[in-house]
């Protein structure tokens, strides 16, 4: 296998015999869309920090589902920004509460799109924090009985899958003790397994309007030089018996994803998140990137590193390409 006999550049001489050789291929099945939930009738709010991105009324985001399930997008996750916050999360475990008024008007409309729910406090705790707190110190287990509620009144209202992104220790099993004594054992959880403190959640912090008010996330989200207590955390939600494991950010940690890919034959996800979303519309804007060639590209090196789902804000943008 040497030059001159060897020419790999042969495989590459034209599109047709490049085709035949790919070995990655993104499709629209792989697409999560990540939504952004608020009260009122009629709201459309662009997020600055996030092109195309906006914070829909139950209304108006039935209008963007439908061009989701016409592009064949399997599922959304929907993130709620609600107008009530309090220290105890109430309003995120309310039978009519924002998210479960979504869900079921969204699966009424809509019964064969996957609709997954985000589980987590941050946007509902007047402090920001991900969890119930006690001055400034974030207590684990108290939270893990309001995160039980909030997974259980989303299954109820209809929800396909929960998905809870807090990273507090035990909330897999919590969650799914909870769903399976209400009667729920057939939902799955989709875990953030790996989630690291990242700066690359700025602009879903404006998005959802849940940004810690004291001090950050470093005391639950991972430290970002830390790739054994990524596999440590995976091993625990496989045995809490999550149904799909996930690693977030994408980009900055696809040495982590391809760790999950080799370690567990469970689905793997990856969240390509806001800031990284916001990378490349940037540059794009200021006509230093081509937004939809670098798009695909972030994308299939997401999926060659071993995710098998993408959450993507980019999910329409790409579906189109696509051929959707
Ligand atoms: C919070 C949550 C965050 C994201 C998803 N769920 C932000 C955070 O942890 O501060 C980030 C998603 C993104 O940046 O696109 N539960």
């Amino acid at each position: 296998m040497a030059f001159p006999n060897s020419r790999p550049r042969r495989l590459r001489r034209t599109p047709g015999l490049r085709r035949m050789v790919r070995e990655t291929k993104l499709s629209v099945d792989d697409f999560i869309y990540p939504m952004f939930i608020t009260e009122g009738e009629g709201v459309r709010n662009p997020v600055p920090s996030m092109p195309e991105v906006h914070q829909l009324s139950i209304d108006e985001a039935l209008k963007d589902i439908e061009e989701v399930v016409a592009l064949g997008i399997p599922a959304i996750d929907l993130f709620g920004v609600p107008h009530e916050k309090d220290l105890l999360g109430r309003h995120a475990e309310a039978g009519d509460g924002l998210i479960q008024r979504a869900v079921r008007a969204f699966k009424a409309h809509f019964p064969d799109l996957v609709v997954m729910t985000d589980v987590c406090l941050c946007e509902w705790l007047s402090h920001g924090h991900c969890g119930i707190v006690d001055g400034e110190r974030i207590l684990n287990d108290e939270t893990l009985e309001v995160l039980s509620r909030v997974a259980v009144s989303h299954a109820q209202a209809g929800a396909d899958m929960v998905s809870p992104s807090d990273m507090m220790d035990g909330r897999v099993g919590a969650i799914r003790h909870a769903l399976d004594a209400a009667g729920h054992e057939d939902i799955p959880i989709m875990a953030y397994s790996a989630k690291y403190a990242s700066g690359f959640y700025g602009p879903f912090r404006d998005a959802a309007q849940g940004a810690p008010q004291f001090g950050d996330r470093s005391t639950y989200q991972m430290d970002p030089a830390n790739s054994r207590e990524g596999i440590r955390e995976l091993y625990e939600d496989i045995a809490e018996h999550a149904d799909i494991v996930m690693v977030k950010p994408a980009m900055p940690y696809l040495d982590i994803l391809w760790q999950f890919r080799q370690q567990t034959n469970l689905p793997v996800a990856a969240y390509n998140v806001s800031g990284e979303y916001a990378m490349l519309w940037a540059a794009a804007n200021a006509g230093w990137l081509d937004l939809e060639r670098t798009m695909m590209e972030s994308l299939i090196g997401i999926k060659r590193a071993g995710a098998d789902i993408i959450l993507t804000y980019f999910a329409k943008r790409a579906a189109k390409l696509l051929g959707g």
